[in-house]
């Protein structure tokens, strides 16, 4: 088996601490590589040399930065077939999936190279005469990116991409489930050229090397996608740090009473069991008005019935495996408390085959809205079907809980769905379509406990870089605002 090295200063190199890690494929448990245990040493290698490199990059003019970027697209292109298999293999989405994700980051990369052609501040007025004004872009420095598992490719790429064009330089924690992805992520972004130092990464645990770089005094800005718990770790120990986050949501469909029926079903089965439920933006409530409840539970369970779990490489299969034990440990233990809670179990609810972990798609019905299963974020596949009376109750129980990232709702009446995208709290609000399926030119992210970060998208550029503000007076004399 190959043992895989950290890339530091441009060069692939072993860790201080000796130790390695394995990463399994979950549809069949077995190992695809062996990768360094960093330790704070790597840490602190890496932003030293992020930081050396610093002076120069951020003095690259961003078109050049981009041109780096368009041929990084290029051999995510050239090794996209590749690419999406390594995705299945090592994260367990289906195949159709994998090539989505590495899709996404072919987008991102492709979208932030062209933004080297902008980087738009604004210009305006000044109150006196001869007198200019105009905001610029500035870098931030270096820069901890912490990345989760379910995008190996794509939230990697959502956030090196901008900090480069941006000019930032930055280290890279994978997340210990998909150090391969991210590995083949990084060997092709030195061969588009990115120098030395530009980019570093660092595999291990979050302890050993998320916490350091959290820590560290010389990273300027921090750039996490991960769980609640860990964002409130990272909140009380960056210190004064530019910090961004991501941390999840407990996304809501509202099936109201005059629903395309057929495309609601369609859009609650990708948005809850797509990616196994390890979508963020996944599907893990229906709110469906009470008129119709009965024939979308018979609808559901139907179809859930019909999908075919197992190794997402093969092209029959529908729903792919968990990311690790912990996870289908976790799903199940929210079966548990569904069923103490008086939930009513339709289907699902139990592990699947001999090897690889598996969880059979799981419906829950009468879900009361304050049951723990109706609230808290289990990214898996277990979703929860909360009946309600009307459109003013369906909102409040969108609304009524800590997460805000998205949420959806099928209704063919166009007054009901611009008041639900005016009350819903949310980043995001699809109508007639699922939860998932964000697009990488427009803004992602969430409000309330899931962070008040943006990705992508031109606002997507906010996270990465500082605005200046300048002026520029050409009159000659002394000048005084608001005296004068
Ligand atoms: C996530 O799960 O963290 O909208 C990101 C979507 C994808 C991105 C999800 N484009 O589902």
């Amino acid at each position: 088996m190959i043992t895989y090295k950290l890339f530091i200063d441009g060069k692939w190199v072993n860790s201080n601490s000796k130790k390695t890690f394995l990463s399994l494929n979950p549809a069949n448990e077995r190992p695809i590589g062996k990768f360094q245990s960093g330790n704070k040493q790597d840490v602190d290698k890496a932003v030293q040399a992020a930081q050396n490199a610093y002076k120069k990059w951020k003095e690259i003019p961003p078109p050049k930065r981009g041109e780096i970027l368009l041929r990084f697209a290029y051999l995510l292109r050239r090794h996209k077939e590749e690419l999406s298999r390594l995705v299945t293999q090592e994260m367990g989405k289906v195949i159709a999936e994998g090539r989505g994700d590495v899709q996404e980051a072919i987008d991102t990369a492709e979208y932030f190279a062209a933004e080297g052609r902008r980087l738009f501040g604004h210009t305006t007025t000044s109150e006196l005469k001869d007198k200019f004004a105009m905001t610029i872009r500035m870098p931030v420095g270096v820069f901890g990116l912490i990345c989760p598992w379910n995008f190996p490719t794509a939230i990697p790429a959502w956030k090196i991409l901008p900090a480069l064009i941006c000019g930032n330089t930055v280290v890279f924690k994978p997340a210990t489930d998909t150090p391969l992805c991210a590995t083949r992520f990084v060997q092709l972004l030195e061969k588009a050229g990115v120098p030395p130092g530009v980019v570093n990464m660092v595999t291990g645990s979050g302890r050993d090397v998320g916490t350091p770089i959290v820590k560290h005094k010389d990273i300027r800005g921090i750039s996490f996608t991960g769980s609640r718990e860990t964002g409130e770790f990272i909140s009380r120990e960056a210190g004064i740090k530019k910090v961004g986050m991501e941390l999840g949501g407990k996304n809501g469909i509202i099936v109201m009473d005059d629903a395309d029926l057929t495309l609601a079903l369609d859009g609650i089965i990708w948005g809850a069991y797509g990616t196994t439920g390890q979508r963020c933006t996944a599907t893990s409530r229906i709110i469906v008005h009470e008129k119709i409840k009965e024939k979308l539970e018979f609808m559901l369970v139907k179809r859930i019935s019909e999908l075919r779990l197992g190794d997402g490489l093969k092209k029959t299969i529908d729903v792919g495996p968990l990311i690790n034990k912990a996870a289908v440990d976790k799903s199940h233990n929210y079966v548990k408390i569904g069923k103490e809670e008086e939930a009513r179990l339709l289907c699902g609810g139990t592990q699947f085959g001999k090897r690889g972990f598996f969880y059979t798609p799981t419906l829950f019905t009468d879900v009361a809205s304050d049951m723990r299963i109706a609230q808290e974020e289990i990214f898996g596949p277990v979703l929860s079907l909360i009946p309600i009376k009307n459109l003013d109750e369906a909102i409040d129980v969108m609304n009524g809980i800590e997460y805000g990232l998205s949420s959806a709702i099928y209704t063919k009446n166009v007054d009901t769905a611009f008041k639900a995208i005016h009350q819903i709290e949310a980043g995001l609000t699809y109508i007639n379509s699922s939860t998932i399926g964000s697009e990488v030119h427009l803004p992602f992210g969430g409000v309330k406990g899931t962070g008040h970060t943006k990705e992508a998208g031109i606002l997507g550029l906010d996270e990465f870089s500082e605005v200046k503000t300048v002026y520029v007076d050409y009159s000659g004399k002394l000048q005084k605002a608001q005296i004068d």
